[in-house]
């Protein structure tokens, strides 16, 4: 059984995220062999990264036990789809700072991604690649975008949300599922050998 963490990078009161949050986690959860972490960062509020060493070098020395209890979460995921909101051409600075107080809890893990926004959240996630480099992630190609044709519409629709919303782009998660859980079992493999 794979862990795949489906991580929530908004935490706005009135944020659009947790509707693709449930399309998501719907999709994943139907797939054998799969255990669903819906990691919402409202639910670790941590304090701005103040410590003198990094994390890349530091490795699980966390600084409180809100921070610990974050990345023994991280730790657990085999992979990572971050739901990504665009906040000024860039992703949020919730996520940056989560990431920022951890290193080796994401390394050597396969990530994609799903955005929002103008451009689908293409900025943020363009962004979202060169760290999850820097991390030693494996940043996949097949994110899901979308656009304001189908966020609009998902925003006025009443509660409880349907996903059925997004059906225009369940081929395209289709893809960035069956690609990240291939890349989820290469990697899990090559972490157990290192
Ligand atoms: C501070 C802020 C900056 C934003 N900047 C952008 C932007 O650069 N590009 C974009 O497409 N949308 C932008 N938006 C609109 C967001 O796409 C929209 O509010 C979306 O719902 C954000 O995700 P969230 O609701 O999960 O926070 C911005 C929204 C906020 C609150």
């Amino acid at each position: 059984m794979r862990n795949v963490a489906v991580v929530i990078s908004s935490t706005r009161p009135s944020r659009f995220a947790d509707k693709p949050a449930k399309w998501v986690v719907d999709r994943l959860q139907s797939e054998d062999d799969v255990d669903v972490d819906l990691i919402d960062l409202r639910d670790h509020p941590l304090p701005p990264f103040d410590q003198a060493v990094s994390p890349a070098y530091a490795q699980r020395d966390y600084s409180t036990p809100e921070v610990a209890r974050f990345g023994e979460r991280i730790d657990r995921a085999d992979a990572f789809v971050i739901l990504a909101a665009e906040y000024n051409h860039g992703y949020t600075g919730a996520l940056k700072n989560a990431m920022d107080h951890t290193f080796v809890e994401w390394q050597h893990k396969p990530v994609s991604f799903v955005g929002w926004g103008g451009v689908g959240g293409a900025r943020a996630i363009e962004q979202l690649r060169l760290v999850s480099v820097e991390f030693e992630m494996a940043p996949l190609r097949h994110a899901v975008h979308i656009l304001p044709d189908l966020m609009l519409p998902a925003m006025q629709a009443p509660e409880p949300f349907d996903p059925a919303l997004f059906a225009a782009l369940d081929d395209k998660l289709d893809k960035l599922v069956a690609d990240l859980l291939w890349w989820t079992e290469a990697l899990a493999s090559a972490r157990a050998y290192a």
